[in-house]
């Protein structure tokens, strides 16, 4: 029989409730952040952090910009409690950060924790215990009011060890552990008895943290249970909301977003999401989700890869390569339907903010961020592959090496990527790109080069003389025409029995001085196919020469320079 049944499993009850407002609510403002890394992060990992790394993460989030940081567990740990001591002792916790360490209600542990935290200018106390019905009922084996007991108790020991150290500017919080598991009356009964015992007031707010301790149900469950104790807790004004989510639905952002919306003012998480499990809430993913809608998320994730290496290096875990906003191809692009339209909406990016400035609104199609904004570059968008369009070669060509290739081209080339990557069956890299190009277009088989040439300009009619080396010697050519590009092909038309009609035609500069090298790219109608070729060269002229001429030998023209030229049969070479 198979082990797979859904019947073994019940759904959550949904919050009865008639009041509902946090739907409408929008997010306007960053709520106050609070790591817990150096804590819930750090409990979860295989080889918990050395001293070195915790102090690198400390500093990481310290530059960040976090202001309240869970340094860790000291009673329960040894090298917490040395971590704490340190950073106290060596003065390491800027005057704008205050500290937190978690404990357990029980005296001996608070006592220590209190130890810990000896001479710190300003600490957060954070008590927990566990106060769902399983927990009670089958761990504890406890009723509701012996639980609330042990919480009452150990706010006590709070109040009063915090009052044996004055020196310190002290913060109480309390999590009901557990708390998406508890009864939602009996959350709030046992909130409001701790908070009876620390009196906080509107100036030293006490800190409710209500933690998804183990995610159990959709983010708008979670909304609701929020929304409620936002409510029916006593003295709201003098309590700070905090929410601490698991992410075992992969909601634990979305949880902690709609709880802002529901009333919460605070919010525990860690960079990228270690934690417990799934992880905690990513601090990452959540401040930039807010950036990503206009609103400063007040914490710096400008230098992502930073903030990448100091996490992996002190959790010892990869981040995704999808990971949001983090992940090495969260902005690349490989399809080419989305390489098209984000090199458009680039350029026009490009444009408006020049004109309008740094503050112009972002509305490129497949990017909800700039890159440039957490330290990437434009390179990682486009990224080619086998399913790669004209518009990523065309932007890899212009961005890393200013070679702006007309939409005929762009098609044209985007053939030749595209074999190449089916060939290679792997990315290809804008190197090859670009070596692709220059095998195809420019460095062509059985060259027809010009050896020199002449051109006079008069009105309506130019002049061009030109002496070409072929593969068979040399041969002068000569013709007028409308423009010198359109004497040189009748003046190689003159020599065949064959028509060159010229198709198209671009050119740029490749710099922007006089000493800058010009491209030229054209497209020739050959015995009804067409063929594009590029030239570069240090005038302009040059270039266009080149470029019919690259045309002319790949689709296969021998000129021949005894008596009769002959256009061989066309060798096709895309
Ligand atoms: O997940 C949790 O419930 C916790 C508490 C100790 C806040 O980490
Ligand atoms: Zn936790």
């Amino acid at each position: 029989m198979s082990s797979f049944n859904h019947r073994k499993y019940r759904p959550f009850p949904p919050v009865a409730k008639t009041d509902r407002r946090w739907p409408d609510n929008v997010i306007e403002h960053a709520p106050d952040w609070c790591s817990v890394d150096l804590r819930d992060g750090n409990q979860a990992l295989i080889e918990p952090m050395t001293p070195s790394q915790k102090l690198s993460m400390f500093q990481l989030l310290v530059d960040v910009g976090f202001k309240e940081i869970e340094v860790g567990f000291p009673a329960a740990s040894q090298p917490d409690f040395d971590f704490v001591r340190q950073l106290i002792e060596q003065d390491l916790v800027p005057d704008d950060v205050t500290i937190q360490v978690l404990t357990q209600a029980r005296e001996p542990l608070i006592a220590r924790s209190f130890e810990a935290l000896q001479g710190a200018r300003s600490a957060i106390m954070h008590l927990y215990n566990s106060t769902s019905t399983v927990q009670r009922e089958q761990v504890f084996k406890m009723s509701r009011e012996e639980i609330r007991g042990i919480s009452v108790q150990g706010a006590i020991w709070v109040r009063d060890y915090a009052a044996a150290q004055p020196e310190t500017a002290w913060q109480f919080q309390y999590s009901p552990e557990s708390f998406t598991n508890t009864e939602m009356d009996y959350a709030v009964e046992i909130c409001d008895a701790v908070i009876d015992v620390w009196q906080p007031t509107p100036g030293n707010k006490a800190i409710i943290n209500l933690p998804a301790t183990v995610e159990v149900a959709t983010p708008n469950v979670y909304a609701d249970q929020i929304e409620t104790i936002c409510d029916q807790i006593g003295r709201r004004d003098c309590v700070r909301i905090s929410l601490h989510t698991h992410n075992d639905r992969g909601c634990g952002i979305a949880a902690a977003e709609l709880g802002v919306m529901a009333g919460a003012d605070r919010i525990e998480g860690t960079l990228l999401g270690n934690g417990e499990r799934t992880g905690n809430m990513d601090i990452v993913t959540m401040a930039m989700n807010l950036y990503s809608q206009g609103i400063d998320p007040e914490l710096d994730f400008s230098d992502m890869d930073r903030i990448i290496n100091v996490v992996e290096a002190c959790t010892q875990l990869a981040v995704h390569p999808r990971h949001p906003y983090a992940g090495e191809l969260v902005f690349a692009a490989f399809s080419g339907s989305h390489q098209d339209a984000i090199n458009k909406c680039l350029l026009i990016d490009e444009q408006e903010r020049r004109l309008k400035g740094p503050d112009t609104h972002w509305k490129v199609a497949y990017l909800p961020i700039d890159p440039r904004d957490v330290g990437r570059t434009y390179q990682e968008v486009i990224r080619i592959n086998s399913q790669s369009g004209k518009g990523g070669v065309a932007y890899v060509m212009e961005q890393d090496y200013g070679l702006i290739l007309p939409r005929w081209l762009q098609v044209d080339f985007s053939s030749h990527v595209q074999q190449f990557a089916e060939r290679s069956e792997t990315e290809v890299s804008t190197g090859q790109i670009r070596q692709i190009f220059q095998d195809t277009y420019i460095d062509v088989d059985m060259p027809i080069t010009v050896e020199s040439y002449q051109a006079s300009r008069a009105k309506g009619s130019d002049q061009l003389t030109a002496m070409l080396l072929t593969q068979n010697g040399r041969i002068e050519i000569s013709s007028d025409g409308k423009g010198i590009l359109d004497a040189f092909v009748s003046a190689i038309n003159s020599k065949l029995d064959s028509r060159l009609v010229l198709v198209d035609y671009s050119e740029h500069t490749l710099g922007d001085n006089e000493q800058s090298e010009a491209m030229a790219y054209v497209q020739l109608n050959i015995n009804g196919k067409r063929f594009c070729g590029a030239g570069c060269s240090e005038d302009i002229v040059g270039a266009s020469l080149r470029a019919v001429l690259n045309a002319v030998s790949r689709a296969g023209v021998r000129i021949d320079t005894g008596a009769a030229p002959v256009l061989e049969a066309i060798k096709i070479a895309n």
